[in-house]
């Protein structure tokens, strides 16, 4: 991959100084919205960028200032179970990267499985589980960007883990837990869920484990947060997409706050 020409891109249009990544899952890509006098981009423009392809993800690039802190978000992100290869997937997180970015902001919306959870609520990732046998630092190392082996001890940053919970207490008090990766696109049997509970998992999805991984990979620090949107498998009666999107929508005013007060506080 060369990132020369997406870096180059990105820097010619103004893209100069994110101290943040930011990436916003199915219904959270709104707090991009809060950006100030943003750089808006479709990814479609952007060169050698994938092009995002379900409902519920915008595809747009933004850059400007949050809170007070240079940011750069994307909303919609691109997924292992659209058919990208993880190098695709992660390929934002390099240039994030590139561009000098050294605190990345995940958010996905998530299944619960820890029977302490209820629909709307806030999980800080502690840790995560990578249930899919697949890895985006699989192949030729980036030896530019970091080391072949990467250790995965301290992936969630503990100092920004503490920072956020304590300002969540303020507006919605966040759980915390362990996010488990599977590929979808098929949500888990009961089977499976009972097994990701029994392994250790609080909640299961279909994003961000790559991404987090390469961040690890380029030396960034990571705070992720799961919205819960629904129980999983054998939890509750069905699941679906609508739900998803319908609960991360009623738990974004308390999420926004939330995120808002972190990046503008966060040292
Ligand atoms: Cl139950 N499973 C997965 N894999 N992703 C989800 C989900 C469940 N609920 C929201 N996203």
């Amino acid at each position: 991959m060369s990132f020369t020409q997406t870096v180059e891109y990105l820097k010619q249009k103004g893209i100069t100084q994110p101290e943040f990544g930011l990436i916003l899952g199915s219904g959270l890509g709104d707090l991009a919205d809060e950006i100030e006098q943003p750089i808006c981009l479709d990814y479609s423009e952007i060169p050698n960028f994938p092009v995002s392809t379900v409902e519920g993800h915008a595809g747009e690039l933004v850059y400007g200032q949050l809170a007070g802190r240079w940011v750069i978000a994307l909303k919609g992100r691109f997924h292992y179970y659209e058919g990208y290869d993880l190098e695709t997937v992660t390929y934002p997180v390099r240039i994030f990267h590139e561009l000098g970015v050294s605190k990345l902001v995940v958010t996905n919306a998530a299944g619960g499985v820890n029977t302490d959870f209820v629909p709307g609520d806030l999980m800080i990732i502690t840790d995560h589980i990578n249930l899919t046998g697949a890895n985006p630092l699989i192949g030729k190392n980036i030896q530019e960007h970091g080391p072949r082996f990467v250790d995965m001890s301290h992936a969630y940053s503990a100092k920004a883990i503490e920072f956020l919970a304590q300002i969540g207490e303020k507006y919605q008090p966040m759980k915390r837990g362990v996010y488990t990766w599977l590929t979808g696109p098929t949500y888990e049997t009961p089977a499976e869920i009972r097994m990701v509970r029994t392994v250790g998992g609080d909640a299961v999805g279909m994003s961000t484990v790559p991404e987090v991984i390469v961040a690890q990979h380029c030396g960034m620090e990571v705070i992720g947060i799961s919205c819960i949107t629904n129980l999983a498998a054998g939890m509750q009666a069905t699941l679906n997409h609508e739900e998803v999107i319908e609960v991360s929508q009623k738990a974004k005013p308390n999420f926004k706050k939330t995120l808002l007060e972190f990046i503008g506080e966060y040292a």
